[in-house]
């Protein structure tokens, strides 16, 4: 009898894990299981994709790769390619992406990579799917869905998230087009509060994200990005911290979302980027993991970091101090700034300079990758790769 129960319990199949705990959602039914020889009903979650996602999400957080974000909307890819000297065209901007795109031996490092809707539907010029370049390497093809950041009324000059309304039928057209991933970026000003009402606000629309996502076949990134600014101390971005990411479980467990077909994209736990003083890698390190390890449970297959203006090669080393020693999740990178500044730099637009552009997207992968490993050092880094990125009141 007690065996029986064991044998249920600790069964680490997907299809099992989707018996778990949840909530009842829509639609769902309820089964049984033996525990302490007693008959115990247990809910079940109704997800066609659940095998899917779970796979989707091991994929993506598989050791020694992480996700090269390349989704900047046209109006930021055109601060990009302005500051090479370019026009913001939809050929400029096709041509950028087939450069990152086609990098031969992008997939020992990449795992996912996350594009604009534009880049979802483009073609290499001679006519190959950008989708199908990245399956070539093994990388899971990713979409932005969110609608971007509207001032939020009665809070105190911050933001809400847009882009709910019609996300299931714009994700059955991902799907169809090949996205498994997706990624939801809302923001937290530190400076401006964080009001109660836009981390509340910032947590439910997460939520209500992941789960459409999920029920759609798509494993939804969650990113409540704390912004850099203000000159706040470390201890000050660790509170805020704490509070988000305790209310953003909070809703993503009543949305009955599947914490196994997540990924988290957190900030680095980091002083203000006006501080008078900088933290060490050993310090960021150890603030981030903490409070990760306070909030985030160890269900959750993997955190992948944004950048969020450090320079490449501090995000690395952030990175780097994280992978010391073992951690519940895979602790990897989904940089956009910090994976192609010295790109865009290389590549000035010029077509002579497109491989030498893609081989400086091989240094920074690998040396992300080696920082997911832990092994990474910065011997031998250029000056470029240390610029830091910061601007102030970024848009994405
Ligand atoms: P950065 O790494 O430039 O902060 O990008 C964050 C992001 O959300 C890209 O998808």
């Amino acid at each position: 009898m007690a065996s029986t129960s064991l044998v249920n319990l600790n069964a680490s199949s997907s299809s099992w894990i989707a018996q778990q705990s949840f909530n009842p959602p829509r639609g769902s039914s309820s089964s049984s299981v033996r525990f302490a020889g007693r008959r115990v009903a247990v809910p079940i979650r109704a997800g066609a994709y659940t095998d899917e996602l779970l796979q989707t999400a091991k994929t993506i957080a598989s050791p020694g790769r992480g996700i090269l974000a390349i989704d900047e909307s046209n109006a930021t890819c055109g601060k990009r390619l302005s500051s090479i000297g370019l026009d913001n065209t939809e050929t400029n901007r096709q041509a950028y992406r087939q450069l990152l795109l086609t990098t031969p031996g992008l997939g020992e490092y990449i795992s996912g990579a996350i594009l604009f809707e534009e880049t979802l539907y483009q073609s290499t010029t001679d006519g190959k799917k950008f989708v199908d370049c990245l399956l070539a390497e093994n990388i899971v093809p990713g979409i932005k869905v969110d609608k971007g950041l509207s001032p939020l009324p009665g809070s105190n000059n911050e933001s809400w998230c847009q882009g709910l309304d019609g996300l299931a039928s714009r994700y059955a057209e991902y799907y169809k087009q090949g996205a498994r991933f997706a990624k939801w970026r809302t923001v937290v000003s530190i400076p401006c509060g964080p009001s109660a009402l836009a981390v509340k606000e910032a947590a439910w629309g997460l939520a209500r994200y992941a789960a459409i996502s999920q029920d759609n076949g798509l494993v939804p990134i969650v990113e409540p990005e704390i912004l850099l600014d203000g000159d706040h101390p470390i201890e000050r971005t660790l509170e805020v911290a704490e509070h988000v990411w305790s209310e953003v479980f909070y809703y993503l467990a009543q949305n009955n979302v599947l914490f196994e077909g997540i990924l988290l994209k957190p900030s680095m736990v980091t002083p203000g980027a006006e501080h008078k003083e900088k933290a060490s890698p050993e310090t960021i390190a150890k603030y981030t993991l903490t409070m990760l390890k306070r909030r985030v449970p160890p269900a959750v297959p993997g955190i992948m970091f944004l950048s969020g203006g450090q320079s490449e090669v501090e995000a690395t080393l952030n990175l780097n101090a994280m992978n010391q020693s073992p951690n519940p999740w895979h602790v990897s990178f989904s940089y956009a700034r910090a994976l192609q500044n010295t790109v865009l730099k290389t590549w000035q637009g010029r077509p002579e300079n497109v491989e030498a552009a893609q081989k400086a997207l091989l240094v920074r992968a690998k040396a992300n990758s080696l920082a997911q490993l832990g092994k990474y050092s910065a011997e031998g880094e250029t000056e470029e790769a240390k610029k830091g990125m910061f601007v102030k009141g970024y848009t994405y």
